[in-house]
């Protein structure tokens, strides 16, 4: 039986991880969440009939928390914290706060075990997302050796890449220091089902629902590119999976799509998807700092680990769509 744990497993990708995981019965999967933002929802409790699957409700910022897990997983994906731009903006002393010390403490806690877990951290490209607007000269596709840059302290919305900047390079030298072997992924824009309400994908499907007239469409001609949440999680098990990161060095990895595509362009096939078009749409400008283009260099994982991106985005979007109408037409009253 190989014990794993998922921290914020009732999250996003969390979720959709444990889901993947569950299916060998030789795993026995924990899950730890405190509901900040994950949910108790059908989809969730279906998740916890399987029988390899325990959720425990705790908040990983305490350090008493720690006292009642036990102490032999052999995997530990640490997802964790606080995502969502509008948390930033909110309470971002608190996101300062959670992503860190939560971080710090699983750190403080694997390095006493006697056999160290393997454990993956997510940080985030926001971590880099400031490099993009302070050195216009950054390359594209973007490798992961890029300068991490906090763009401006008083603007709150950089405390959240600040965490993940932070977060990688504790998990490099705690894993230095203690033997712990380690892998540093940086998601760049999953979407699925149960994503969530904030991100670009569930917040059109919403108002394509709803049918908005005239139909807005945010930063027209930038682009972006879209990872679909099975291929994500796949990646992710296949870095946890690989000898290669048993020792050495904790790596930092790109996890995501290179299909670029503009939010003109994302709008109009996720028209055709839901069979209904606009009359009109119109075009404003992207939010203030956002970039014309960011596209993931991704070569360092398909050489570590032979990863590519198998799902194209009209697979992907159909079924993400399909999930958004299902919820709002019957749960979300
Ligand atoms: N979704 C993406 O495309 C994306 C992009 C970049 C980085 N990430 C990172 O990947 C990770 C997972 O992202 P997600 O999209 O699933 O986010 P999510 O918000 O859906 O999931 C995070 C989970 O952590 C839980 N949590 C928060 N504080 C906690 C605490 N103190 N104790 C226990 N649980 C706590 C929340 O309740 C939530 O369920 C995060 O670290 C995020 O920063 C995600």
């Amino acid at each position: 039986m190989k014990k794993i744990l998922i921290t914020g497993g009732a999250g996003f990708i969390g979720f959709h991880l444990a889901k993947s995981l569950a299916v060998n019965k030789d795993n026995k999967i924990v899950i730890v969440d405190n509901l900040q933002r994950g949910k108790m929802d059908d989809d969730f409790n279906g998740l916890l009939n399987n029988e390899n699957v325990e959720f425990i409700n705790g908040d990983l910022t305490s350090i008493d928390f720690y006292k009642s897990l036990d102490k032999d997983f052999e995997h530990i994906y640490h997802l964790a914290a606080v995502n969502g731009t509008k948390w930033f903006y909110k309470m971002p002393e608190e996101v300062l706060r959670i992503n860190t010390i939560s971080l710090f403490n699983i750190l403080e806690w694997i390095k006493g075990f006697d056999k160290k877990p393997k454990l993956l951290f997510t940080s985030s490209n926001e971590a880099y997302a400031g490099a993009l607007s302070a050195f216009d000269q950054l390359p594209l596709p973007t490798p992961e050796n890029v300068p991490l840059v906090v763009e401006d302290t008083y603007n709150p919305r950089w405390t959240y890449g600040g965490t993940k900047l932070i977060g990688e390079l504790f998990v490099i030298y705690y894993s230095k220091a203690f033997n712990i072997p380690a892998v540093i992924v940086r998601p760049h824009n999953f979407y699925g089902p149960r994503a969530g309400f904030d991100h670009v994908i569930p917040e059109m499907s919403k108002r394509i629902i709803d049918k908005q007239e005239p139909f807005d469409i945010f930063g027209a001609d930038e682009s972006r590119t879209f990872c679909y949440i099975d291929d994500a999680v796949e990646a992710m098990v296949m870095l946890m999976d690989s000898q290669k990161t048993d020792v050495g060095i904790a790596e930092t990895i790109h996890i995501g799509n290179t299909d670029e595509i503009t939010m003109e362009n994302l709008a109009k096939k996720f028209f055709k998807i839901a069979g209904w078009q606009p009359v009109e749409y119109k075009i404003n400008q992207g939010l203030q700092g956002s970039v014309k283009r960011r596209l993931a260099d991704i070569s360092k994982i398909e050489k570590m680990v032979g990863w590519k991106p198998k799902t194209n985005l009209d697979d992907g979007l159909s079924k993400t769509f399909e999930w958004y109408k299902n919820y709002y037409q019957n749960f979300s009253k």
